[in-house]
């Protein structure tokens, strides 16, 4: 009886420990400690399905600055998104592959972390599937002519390069080398970019002089009488709403942001609400890049942006005087932290 007993027990105990033993061979390792955001901002949330690793971090940095990424070797996500330009490209619209353009700007990569919608209209649910889209864009990334091409292509050039397939062997087990855990690997690096640490941060957390006085009356006209905050709010300056304040609805054939995603007819020309973080050095502004400079795109919420059906109702004169206009660039700049400096291209590619 207490051997039949034991054998009952041992025998789900047994299998158990095998399951146990077979998946810590295939599984990912164990979650490392994640990096601590700068001052200023919060904890991440980690995916349950992509917890963090430095390993797979670091696999990300890779093939987020490598070209052979793209079909004929000449563009990484890099090439839209660089380091030095506080991870945008400085154009209107982006170049892609063979010179093409498309009709939107390259937002910044910065603090996406804290935000599941990906894109100006939110179309991608995460920077997982964010990542496969460039890859698979005919005007960023490939030549190929379906999504799946392309992203089996990329799969494939990556299998012949040893250096990457150790790499991916020691983050996610072997024959790991698939689009799904190359989108992993580059939205885990993407998750560790980050800015904080500005002198609003400095001056929120107690020091007085972290901001100069221009700064600190700039930022009560953003809070106050321009009410800015009304959609740049929170520590990332963004409720990532979707909102008309007219861009691009002067043109002939408007790009209609939102509405392709949501078909709602308000959503017409509404654009998720961009962070302000590093905002200096992100020019030029709007998805449609029409802005050079701060002043410019204050001049625009001065006369209450572009009148349009859809226009947001929170879009009103403000009546701005030549001293709050200043002040409010002076605030804006007080935006410039740090997080993201250090996120360089490596020096060389596995081979
Ligand atoms: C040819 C230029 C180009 C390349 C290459 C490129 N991007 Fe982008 N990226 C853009 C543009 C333009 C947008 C905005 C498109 C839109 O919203 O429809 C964008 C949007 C994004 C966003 C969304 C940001 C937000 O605020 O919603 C992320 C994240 C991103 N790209 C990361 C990447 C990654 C990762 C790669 C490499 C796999 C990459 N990009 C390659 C131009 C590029
Ligand atoms: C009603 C919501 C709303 C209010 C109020 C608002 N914004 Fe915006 N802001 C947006 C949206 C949406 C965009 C992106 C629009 C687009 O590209 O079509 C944007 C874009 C910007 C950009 C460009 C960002 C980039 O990366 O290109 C700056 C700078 C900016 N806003 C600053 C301000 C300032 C300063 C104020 C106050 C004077 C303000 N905003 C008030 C919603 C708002």
């Amino acid at each position: 009886m207490r051997n039949r007993l034991l054998v009952v027990l041992a025998v789900p105990l047994a299998l158990l420990m095998a399951v146990g033993v077979v998946r810590s061979v295939l599984a990912e390792p164990a979650a490392d400690t994640p990096p601590k955001p700068p001052l200023g901002l919060p904890a991440v949330q980690w995916p349950d399905d992509n917890p963090y690793t430095a390993a797979k971090s670091e696999l990300g940095r890779f093939l987020y600055f490598d070209k052979r990424i793209s079909s004929d070797n000449t563009l990484s996500c890099a090439s839209c998104h660089e380091t030095e330009k506080a991870f945008t490209d400085s154009s209107p619209f982006s170049t892609g592959i063979g010179g093409k353009k498309g009709g939107r700007g390259a937002p910044t990569v910065i603090n996406r972390a804290y935000s599941t919608q990906q894109f100006w209209d939110g179309r991608a649910g995460s920077l997982e599937e964010q990542a496969k889209g460039p890859i698979a864009n005919p005007i960023e990334m490939t030549a190929d002519k379906t999504a799946d091409e392309a992203h089996e292509a990329v799969a494939r050039r990556l299998r012949a390069l040893p250096g990457y397939v150790q790499q991916f062997d020691k983050v996610f087990g072997p024959k790991s080398v698939t689009i799904d855990n190359v989108a992993k690997a580059i939205a885990t690096f993407e998750r560790t970019v980050y800015s904080g640490n500005a002198p609003y941060d400095k001056y929120n957390s107690g020091d007085t002089k972290a901001m100069s006085e221009a700064a600190v009356r700039g930022m009560n006209v953003f809070f106050n009488k321009a009410a800015c905050d009304a959609c740049h709010i929170g520590f990332n300056f963004t409720d990532g709403s979707y909102v008309n304040i007219g861009i691009g609805m002067d043109k002939s054939q408007p790009d209609l942001g939102r509405f392709d995603v949501s078909k709602k007819d308000e959503d017409k020309g509404a654009f998720k609400t961009p962070t302000l973080r590093e905002i200096v050095q992100t020019a030029p502004y709007m998805h449609d890049g029409r802005f050079k400079t701060l002043e410019e795109v204050i001049e625009h919420y001065d006369k209450g942006g572009i009148k349009n059906p859809q226009l947001d109702e929170r879009m009103k004169p403000l009546n701005l005087s030549k001293q709050d206009k200043s002040d409010l660039v002076e605030f804006l700049k007080a935006l410039s932290g740090e997080g993201w400096q250090d996120k360089k291209s490596p020096k060389e590619f596995p081979k």
